[in-house]
């Protein structure tokens, strides 16, 4: 049994990707339609919630937003706990004093929050202050604590590897180098994965610090064995000297240290943007429906997760508390060493 009429908040918050637009659909459809609660969607993540920026969902407003990229609800990279020392000086609401506010006026019964890491650590926070918040994993980083995979990546990946594959015929063409940046600041996943599925000659992560030298020893032996062309695969937060971007910044080391003309592609929000891939639109519908159905139990505080092939949670604590990152033995990393990927190092 579950409490009838039950009223429940949805944000995005963070950076966007695709995918969004099918959790809040996964989340509000089986909200209205099998547990016949009332939905309300904030505009631009917890912004919106500060705000009271707000609109409740009729079933026909959640039809046809599966296959669009994108968030109906906007996005911030607001931080609510934040940056409220001028609001403690004035004697005013803090930003989450606002937040709570605005639940308890609602009348609000739970919120869900669908995000990244960061989103993930204000849901905990949220959470410890009394609401009721259930968390969604979201991001083309795939780097959420607790679960193996969020959604956004998927598609992310596909934009990535169509971009490093129609690289190798012109790289081919040109007897060239080609240098590809593809997000990540901290995680490395998305350059690991489309590195390899890409087939990158050197694929470059956060996760492994490289050597600059053995770069280019690698390179120049690729080029004595006869190999016309060399894709190289960069995460955008590797080290670099802090001025240039990562391709830049690697791309100019090959231009000066070796034989082979090098150019750089920096792929950026294209990654981000589109229409989400079908393993996407999935994985979101999968942990939307999920999440409300764990709110209709009352089991609040937790995140949806896939465990394997498995729908499970993790407390919101855990989830907020740290980055799930590539590991240094990553079998897959292994894997690519024995088929002669360099990682650099
Ligand atoms: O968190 C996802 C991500 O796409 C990162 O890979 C990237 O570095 C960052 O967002 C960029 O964020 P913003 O939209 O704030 O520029």
């Amino acid at each position: 049994m579950f409490k009838k009429g039950m009223k429940i908040g949805i944000l995005t918050a963070g950076g966007d990707c695709p995918g969004l637009n099918a959790a809040i659909r996964g989340v509000g459809k089986t909200a209205l339609l099998e547990y016949g609660m009332r939905v309300f969607g904030f505009a631009s993540g917890f912004s919106g919630m500060i705000e009271n920026d707000y609109k409740e969902f009729s079933e026909s407003q959640l039809s046809g937003i599966l296959t669009v990229g994108g968030t109906i609800l906007g996005t911030s990279r607001e931080k609510p706990f934040k940056n409220n020392e001028k609001a403690l000086e004035k004697g005013v609401l803090t930003k989450p004093e606002k937040i709570i506010e605005n639940y308890r006026s609602l009348e609000l019964d739970c919120l869900v929050c669908i995000g990244g890491n960061g989103t993930m650590k204000t849901a905990s926070l949220l959470s410890a202050e009394g609401l009721n918040v259930v968390g969604i994993p979201k991001t083309i980083d795939n780097d959420v604590w607790g679960t193996d995979i969020t959604f956004g990546f998927d598609s992310a990946l596909n934009i990535a590897t169509e971009a490093i594959d129609r690289l190798h015929s012109t790289a081919n063409s040109h007897k060239r180098t080609m240098v590809i940046e593809v997000m990540g600041h901290h995680a490395g996943w998305l350059a690991l994965y489309a590195g390899i599925a890409g087939g990158g000659d050197v694929i470059l992560i956060p996760e492994i610090p490289y050597d600059e030298g053995k770069v280019i020893t690698y390179l120049k032996k690729r080029h004595a064995a006869k190999k016309p062309y060399s894709i190289v695969v960069v995460a955008e937060g590797i080290k670099t000297d802090g001025k240039r971007s990562a391709a830049r910044y690697i791309g100019d080391i090959i231009n000066s240290n070796t034989d082979s003309e090098t150019r750089e592609t920096i792929l950026g929000y294209v990654q981000r943007g589109g229409t989400p891939s079908p393993m996407d639109r999935i994985l979101a519908t999968r942990f939307g429906a999920y999440a409300t159905e764990i709110i209709a139990r009352e089991d609040f505080g937790k995140m949806v997760a896939l465990k394997g092939s498995t729908l499970t949670t993790i407390p919101l604590e855990d989830a907020g508390s740290q980055s799930r990152l590539v590991e240094v033995f990553n079998p897959l990393v292994k894997k690519a060493r024995f088929m002669g990927t360099s990682f650099g190092d």
